[in-house]
This record gives structure tokens, sequence and C-alpha cells, in this order.
């Protein structure tokens, strides 16, 4: 109680939310694109950074029964617990869910297809503020874990139902309510640390445009967020590295080399990243 008029006198700004954090501090939940202790600094973000009250949402995985689900993350945590990934069917903290966190150091793959949880942990404690790649696949009652080069653990859900179903938005970071988050997952902190990559069935998610919502979240500290690819070439983040995707007619590691087509080019060559696209009305008839 001590803490309800907390907020009273507190403005955050840019559409941010204060809420309480302990009895006598308050903290702004700031929209993505802003960050600071009151949300009044404008951030770009390429790669996202959490500080332990961030999160991001994403439509979910939806209603399609499923009985098969393998999701790519790469991720550099900077504290032994929170919560990475979180879907669930429902939000009255039971039923079908699949969630992968860090725990007391490991990593944890829980899911469950309703009669019962499955947990796969890494053999190994995960070393903090370095990068590292996880693939999690559920197949039926199985779950497998990959983390990194180390060798996969698995572990079997009870029960007879093979299939997942999920209705709530897709949670990666942190959630907006604790308190509906599967008891099984078994987890209540957000994620503090950096991820770079999340692919949901061969479907790369774009971390920034296609969230839903962000609260908190600030840029990594990566080579990416300097742009060092010129002439708009896009850095796709790879670890602690990067490469360039370059605009045709650039070339090089960070596309600073000028290609000059000749008027009478009538070739191309592709180096086995490259495309082109037709945007010429007359083509696309
Ligand atoms: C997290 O970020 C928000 C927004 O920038 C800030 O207000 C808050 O103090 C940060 N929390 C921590 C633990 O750094
Ligand atoms: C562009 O760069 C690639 C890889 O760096 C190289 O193999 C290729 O020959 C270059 N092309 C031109 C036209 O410079």
């Amino acid at each position: 109680e001590c803490s309800s008029t907390l907020c009273k006198d507190v403005e955050c700004q840019n559409g941010g939310t204060c809420v309480t954090d302990t009895v006598d501090t308050y903290i702004c939940l700031c929209q993505l694109g802003k960050i600071g202790k009151h949300c009044e600094q404008e951030v770009t973000v390429h790669i996202p950074s959490f500080n332990g009250t961030s999160y991001l949402t994403y439509p979910g995985f939806g209603n399609t029964k499923l009985s098969y689900l393998e999701i790519e993350v790469v991720f550099r945590p900077k504290s032994t617990d929170g919560l990475i990934i979180y879907d669930a069917l429902k939000t009255d903290t039971t039923g079908d869910f699949v969630s992968l966190s860090m725990s007391n150091g490991y990593l944890e793959f829980r899911f469950d297809c309703g009669t019962g949880p499955a947990i796969v942990r890494s053999i190994n404690k995960v070393d903090l503020d370095e990068w590292h790649t996880a693939v999690i696949s559920r197949t039926g009652l199985e779950g497998i874990l990959e983390l990194d080069s180390l060798p996969a653990v698995r572990d079997k859900a009870e029960g007879a139902f093979t299939q997942t179903s999920f209705k709530t938005d897709l949670y990666i970071g942190g959630h907006s309510n604790w308190d509906e988050v599967a008891k099984y997952a078994s987890i209540k902190s957000s994620f503090v640390g950096d991820i770079q990559k999340v692919v949901v069935n061969d479907r790369l998610i774009d971390l920034v445009e296609d969230a839903l919502t962000g609260v908190n979240i600030d840029n990594a500290d990566h080579p990416c967020i300097g742009s060092p690819c010129l002439y708009n070439g896009e850095c796709i983040p790879h670890h602690d590295v990067y490469m360039c995707d370059c605009h045709i007619g650039y070339n090089a590691s960070n596309c600073e080399k000028e290609i000059l087509f000749p008027d009478d080019a009538t070739e191309i060559k592709f180096l086995g990243r490259s495309y082109v696209q037709m945007t010429h009305p007359d083509i696309l008839k």
C-alpha cells in the first residue's frame, strides 16, 4: 500500500506506463523505440537488448494443432535466470505451453501438451556474456534441446496428447503479466541480455519489424548497431561478427566497392546469397 501513490507524480513520456518496482521505486515501461528513466530517449533498435524489465510480443504460433515445432534462437545471456521464449494456449497458468528460459544458469526448454510438462535442461551451465545458438524442437511428446555444438538433450512428456495448441501472443524476453504464465514453466523473471535471431519452423522473425509490442528494448552492443554496411546495405549479425548484404552496384565486405555495369551488360553474376527483385510494371505483367 505504501507504493500505491508512487506513480501519481511520475510522468513517463511517449506513451510509457509507470509501474511500481519495489515499495519506494518505480520504473517506466517504455514503448518500442523509446528508452530512458522516463522514456525520454529515442532509439532505433537493430538487435534487441533486454534489461530485466523488457519484453517483445509477436503473433502466437496459432491454434492449429501442432505436432511439430522447431525454434532456433541466438542469444547472449547476462544473468542466470530469465524467460527467453514463451507461448501458451491459456492465461490461467494451466494447459499447453512452450517455454525456453535461463534457469539457475542452465538453459531450460519446457513444454506441455496438456497432460504434464517435459523439462529438457542443458548438460552444462551456459556461459554468460557470450553468444549461443540453441535449437529446440518438439515432435509429439519428445523434446530435444541442442545448445551450440554440444550433444543434444532429450526428454519426454507424459500422457496421451501429442499436439499443442496456442492462443496467446508469442513473448520474447519476458511477459506482461506473470500471473498468466503456466505454472509448469516455473519462471517469473525476465531475460537480461541480447537476442539477435529467432527462427520458428524455418521462418525468420524480424525481431523489430514483426513485433506487436515492445517494452524497454534497447540496442545490444554489436558492430551492426553502427550500420557498417555502406549505401544502405543490410547488416546480418552472426554472433560477434556480421556480414553485409549489399545493394546492387556495391560489393566487398562493407559494400564499399562500387561495381559499374557497362551499358551493354546483359548478364549478372550471383554469389550464392544474391537475388534481384524485378519491380518494373511491364515485367510484372
Ligand atoms: C531498463 O530500462 C528502462 C527503460 O530504459 C529503465 O527505466 C530501467 O531503469 C532499466 N532497468 C534496469 C534494471 O536497468
Ligand atoms: C564481390 O565480392 C565477392 C566476395 O567478396 C567476390 O567473390 C566477387 O568477385 C566480387 N565481385 C566483383 C564484381 O567485384
